[in-house]
């Protein structure tokens, strides 16, 4: 008998660990032979531990269990008629309704082990592009579409082309693993739950380039996520699919894990590159581009790990295939994260296009409180708070840009109706005096500024004056900051005086 339990930090968090001991021992116990395997999570997460068993009729899922659980699952047979059974996970509505193509593996493949990965498609991208030419790979990235997932949605072709065309004796692709906004975990389950696909990744990005040198920065967070990806790069190096002459090819990738600080703006791409030179992460000004003029002054491609977790697909299947999902100029899918006050909180990779509304009823099953959704903050501290009027409005950059709103790296952050929008805009500023390098004038004081201009509409000071006063201001940091640490925090601030004025005390 194989047993499944997943080793994800998120299933750690709720006892994984305790539940794969207690089965072992009760296995013994009862005289069982059975062989656990620890695989990563398939993201569903208010059902973690999600313990999983291999039957004729497939994988059969139990959730969420306890190690109080498991001697009742022995006893069940871990059959149907235990109250925890949940069937087979794919038939689950919850990602029945998904479109996996980034996160197929997520749940199935055991981490750390090559033959699964390689088993369910992994490494057909690299040697792929292996038989193309670098311009060709470029080119396969640009038709997919494909735009960064960090943030900017700058597309990433262009990026890699303006790198492949530099010329200089070294190159870097650098992998923005910071993942610093609010509720978002994706980099975190790629890293922990299918490593290779981002060494795959990367090493495809360098074929592309020209590049020798990777390397992973990593928030100091993400423990898990450092250790495997250390392991992961050994054991790809081992294998020849990293290191000298990749696969008996002509091009040579070597990669390293680099651990952040803990900043915020540490996962801005220039205050990384200087955090990564072993300096304080400040941002620096742009041009020079970092594609030019990146990590110790050498051409450099900086993308996010959703970005380069996308390409070994794009590759395998075809930049066609990749592009046909989305809509608009949004194409692809994108992994979107569920958190905040949401029942079913977890990992739904859609094709862009899905409305808040869908993910936030149909996938995440409404408020874990059970009282009405008020507000929900769409891609991480900087993003606006939508309100319910545009909750229908399907996600697409463009689309949310001519709302004033954000896709970002997808994290969705869900507020009932208690939240009080002038206390969390308040927080937007005072989170952004705490973040700011410090480099720039509008963001280093302005935050300050704003945090005391809302704190006197809240007490009713001379409220008209300084709702213009906040205005302007929040003109200033948007037009006058070097970067979008101050350029976006009136982000959040105007959308929750725009659209909830009663919490400010100004008529409807
Ligand atoms: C304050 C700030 C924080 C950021 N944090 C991250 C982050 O944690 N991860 C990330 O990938 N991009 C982050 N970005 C965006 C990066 O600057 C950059 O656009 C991105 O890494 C490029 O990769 P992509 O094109 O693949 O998205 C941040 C930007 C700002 C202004
Ligand atoms: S906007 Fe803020 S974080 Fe960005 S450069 Fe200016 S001070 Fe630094």
């Amino acid at each position: 008998m194989i047993i499944y339990v997943p080793c994800d930090s998120a299933a750690l968090a709720v006892g994984a660990d305790e539940v794969a001991l207690a089965v072992q021992a009760e296995a013994d116990r009862r005289g069982l032979a059975i062989e656990l395997r620890r695989n990563s999570s398939r993201g569903l997460f208010w059902l973690e531990p999600l313990v999983e068993v291999v039957t004729p009729a497939g994988r059969i899922a139990f959730g969420p269990v306890a190690e109080e659980d498991v001697a009742s699952l022995f006893d069940a047979a871990w059959g149907a008629s235990h109250p925890l059974h949940l069937g087979r996970p794919e038939d689950m509505p919850f990602l029945q309704k998904q479109e996996r193509l980034t996160f197929a593996r997520m749940g199935i493949t055991r981490p750390l082990s090559l033959a699964d990965y390689e088993a369910h498609e992994g490494f057909a991208g690299l040697r792929k592009a292996l038989q193309l030419s670098p311009a060709e790979v470029v080119q396969q990235v640009l038709d997919s579409g494909l735009r960064g997932r960090g943030g900017a949605a700058f597309p990433a072709g262009i990026k890699w082309k303006t790198v492949a065309a530099a010329q200089a004796a070294q190159k870097y692709i650098v992998c923005n693993a910071d993942e610093g906004d609010s509720g978002t975990y994706s980099d975190r389950m790629t890293m922990e739950g299918d490593p290779f696909m981002l060494i795959e990744g990367m090493a495809i990005a360098a074929v592309a380039t020209g590049a020798t040198q990777g390397y992973v920065y990593i928030r100091s967070e993400y423990p898990h996520a450092v250790a495997t990806m250390r392991s992961a790069i050994e054991l790809a190096t081992a294998a020849g699919f990293l290191g000298e002459q990749m696969l008996g090819s002509a091009h040579s990738f070597h990669l390293h894990v680099r651990m952040a600080a803990g900043a915020y703006v540490c996962g801005e791409e220039t205050a990384m590159l200087e955090s990564l030179e072993g300096k304080r992460g400040i941002v620096r000004a742009k041009p020079p581009l970092p594609a030019l003029s990146g990590l110790f002054g050498k051409p450099t491609v900086i993308n996010n790990v959703i970005t380069l977790a996308s390409v070994p697909i794009i590759l395998a299947r075809g930049a066609a295939f990749y592009r046909n999902y989305g809509v608009g100029r949004s194409h692809g899918t994108l992994p979107i994260q569920l958190a905040g006050n949401i029942l079913h909180g977890g990992l739904v990779e859609k094709a862009f296009g899905v409305t808040l509304r869908e993910l936030m009823y149909d996938f995440g099953g409404g408020s874990a409180s059970g009282r009405p959704i008020k507000a929900v903050q769409v891609g991480g501290p900087l993003g606006a708070y939508v309100p319910e009027s545009q909750w229908d409005i399907p996600l697409d950059y463009e689309a949310y840009a001519a709302v004033g709103a954000v896709v970002g790296h997808g994290g969705i952050v869900v507020h009932d109706d208690r939240a009080n929008m002038a206390r969390l805009a308040r927080y937007a500023m005072e989170f952004c005096a705490i973040e700011s390098c410090g480099k720039c004038t509008p963001c280093r004081i302005g935050s300050t500024r704003g945090v005391e201009v809302i704190d006197r509409i809240r007490d009713g000071e001379n409220r008209p004056q300084q709702v213009q006063l906040l205005r302007d201001l929040c003109d200033t940091m948007v037009h006058g900051s070097l970067c979008a640490m101050g350029g976006m925090t009136p982000f959040p601030v105007l959308s929750a005086l725009n659209h909830y004025p009663q919490d400010f005390g100004l008529p409807v």
